[in-house]
């Protein structure tokens, strides 16, 4: 291990993140009886221009009404190149700061929006004499925030998670792609030509770089990473495999930007009950060796050794916080 060391970030559950526009209050009480981890109320592109001041005053009052549960309470704010960001903030901390858990930071760009903010929102919990600090979840959606995610994820101790803001960062990026995740059917490989002639296509995942690149920063700097929106809410498989990819990669969880995702994202997001049951005996087939003195076993015929430690105990530590 480096010497330095890696301060995590709190460890809630954030298996699921559901999108919910700050116009449309009607949706709110169903969204805080879900079973999501994680609300973020958007005063940002689901809203309309017009809307925007009203929206605000929805999400605060709702912040403050409604029986949200335990559930993590989030908004995402307008961005820092808006009039309407400074209020957002303003009013959102002095008026709802109690209940708001963090506050999501849309189309992020360099290590000092962070700072901005942080300075900002500091001075209004210091004057309301808030204990509550508010966190930041921040989106990767554009290849300034990408050039500068790993700056991006040490710029402030309120960080708690990098997401990857999928439509924004093809548009950013000026991707010719006009679907919000997935998988595109030009990001292909053609095999050569087999005996009997035929070509095969392998479609690619060209997210891939993006969103690794994005885990990495998070969880070098101990922040949570999750995988931004699927657009194409009647795909439910389609909906998995890009979680699965997801979660490979060490994504922790990922958005629902409708309620029917909510089940699907926890489901992906947590581990199985046979990857449990692989880790824990993983767990005491290394803890037989170390009793033997040895650093490195086979375990149904494969290798494990102290490495394999480490990856179980992080299946095992998500089974344990999920079952709390
Ligand atoms: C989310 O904000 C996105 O742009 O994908
Ligand atoms: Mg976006």
């Amino acid at each position: 291990m480096s010497f330095h060391s890696i301060e995590q970030a709190p460890g809630r559950l954030n298996r699921s993140e559901l999108a919910i526009p700050g116009s449309q209050p009607q949706m709110f009480e169903k969204a805080a009886k879900s079973d999501v981890d994680v609300i973020f109320l958007d005063l940002e592109d689901a809203v309309a221009p017009d809307e925007k001041e009203q929206a605000r005053k929805n999400v605060i009052e709702a912040l403050n009404d409604i029986d949200w549960n335990t559930k993590t309470m989030s908004v995402r704010i307008n961005g820092l190149d808006t009039h309407y960001m400074y209020r957002d903030v303003v009013d959102l901390v002095e008026q709802a700061g109690e209940r708001l858990d963090l506050i999501m930071i849309p189309k992020v760009g360099t290590a000092s929006d962070v700072y901005a903010l942080d300075m900002l929102v500091t001075q209004i919990e210091d004057a309301m004499g808030h204990k509550k600090r508010i966190g930041f979840e921040h989106i990767i959606e554009t290849a300034l925030g990408m050039q500068n995610v790993s700056e991006i994820a040490a710029a402030s101790k309120r960080n708690e998670s990098l997401h990857f803001g999928v439509a924004d960062y093809a548009a950013s990026t000026r991707a010719r792609s006009t679907i919000i995740g997935g998988v595109n059917p030009h990001y292909a490989v053609l095999t050569d030509p087999a005996e009997d002639g035929g070509r095969g296509v392998h479609w690619g995942d060209m997210w891939h770089y993006a969103l690794s690149r994005m885990v990495v920063a998070a969880r070098a700097n101990g922040l949570r990473p999750i995988d931004g929106p699927f657009g194409d809410f009647s795909d439910p498989d389609g909906y998995r495999a890009a979680a699965r990819r997801a979660a490979a990669l060490g994504c922790e969880g990922k958005w629902a930007i409708h309620p029917s995702q909510i089940a699907l994202a926890n489901e992906v997001m947590s581990p199985s009950a046979s990857e449990v049951d692989r880790a824990q005996r993983i767990l005491s087939a290394m803890a037989e060796a170390e009793a033997n003195g040895k650093g490195a076993v086979s375990l149904d015929g494969r290798l494990i050794d102290y490495a394999s430690i480490r990856q179980a105990e992080v299946l095992v530590q998500k089974a344990l916080q999920i079952g709390a």
